[in-house]
């Protein structure tokens, strides 16, 4: 199976087979242990990754830092404005340059069109550090705390109340490949990406999973095993009609109240960074159904099982 993944781009979940995703995960929960016990596990020894940045970030630079570091390799963090493609250099000119020094590109951006002109010119791995259309990155480390917390994902409910941004389709995509029913809240005048929910209902009628869009925050809690909230504004373009999304999403706030409607043992997962007081309660968050820190740690732990199977 390893073979498989040497030298490929990780843009997107939809690019790889169930198989190929539980692996990721295998090898991440392995990682995981061996960091535990504080076993050395340096798979990248003396390669260098670049991470070029478009928009903020906490978790996912410094868990990838912490991964590449732990891996034996080393980091090189660009905010993109400081690079030359910051006053226009053609990306397939960046691309080639990087190529040259580093043996792999982590990318945060805007459009994921971006993502696959680096990958283009580039013969190393480029990873999906986040864009509007999804990250991949942080399903995975979803998907293993998931997988911890409740053993398995098929026949799990899950309960999505967030923009309909890169972590909504992301998750969709987990739980339609998965086999995980996917609830999100969508009020009118907001929709998926045709492309993402076409591929999504491709996987979800091989797993059985049902994708269910509803304004009806009752039936999207009913008996959830895993509630997942997300800000309504995303970086990007939704952060700038902030208002007028914290009106429309109000309804599907996952505060006590709601929680109540999930089952007694769900958990409660957001990507964060996350608003108090919109997408959830302060309650819920530090309450006991938070599981946003463990799976904030998996970051690392995936993130790490990604690069040591895709760089050469
Ligand atoms: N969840 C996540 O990607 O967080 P950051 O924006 O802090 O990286
Ligand atoms: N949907 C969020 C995720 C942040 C990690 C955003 O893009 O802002």
């Amino acid at each position: 199976m390893k073979d498989k993944f040497l030298g490929r781009d990780f843009l997107t979940v939809m690019d790889y087979t169930k198989e190929e995703v539980l692996f990721i995960l295998d090898t991440a929960a392995d990682l995981k242990r061996k960091w535990t016990r504080r076993e050395p596990h340096e798979f990248l020894k003396g390669r260098t990754i670049a991470m070029i940045f478009e928009k903020r970030s906490t978790r996912t630079r410094v868990s990838f830092q912490a991964a590449i570091a732990h891996l034996g390799a080393q980091s090189f963090y660009m905010k993109s404005e400081e690079t030359q493609l910051g006053r226009g250099e053609p990306i397939k000119d960046t691309a080639r340059v990087i190529d040259r020094y580093c043996d792999a590109l982590v990318m945060r951006t805007f459009g994921q069109e971006i993502l696959e002109e680096f990958a283009k010119y580039m013969r190393n791995p480029v990873i999906n550090a986040l864009s509007d259309l999804t990250h991949p990155c942080q399903l995975l480390a979803d998907l293993l705390t998931i997988r911890e917390k409740k053993g398995e994902f098929k026949g799990l409910k899950m309960a999505f109340s967030g923009d309909i941004w890169n972590v909504f389709h992301s998750n969709m995509i987990g739980c339609a490949m998965m086999g995980m029913d996917f609830f999100a809240a969508m009020p009118d005048g907001y929709e998926p990406s045709p492309v993402v929910l076409n591929k999504a209902k491709e996987l979800a009628s091989a797993s059985g999973a049902k994708i269910v869009f509803s304004k009806n925050m009752d039936e999207i809690m009913e008996g959830a095993d895993v509630v997942y909230a997300n800000t309504y504004h995303s970086m990007g373009g939704p952060e700038k009609n902030k208002e007028q999304r914290v009106k429309d999403f109000a309804p599907f706030q996952v505060n006590e109240e709601a929680m109540k409607k999930a089952k007694d043992d769900a958990i409660f997962m957001h990507c964060l960074p996350g608003y108090r007081g919109e997408e959830m309660t302060d309650e819920v968050i530090e309450g006991p159904h938070s599981v946003v820190f463990d799976e904030a740690e998996n970051r690392m732990h995936t993130e790490k099982a990604i690069l040591s199977l895709v760089t050469y």
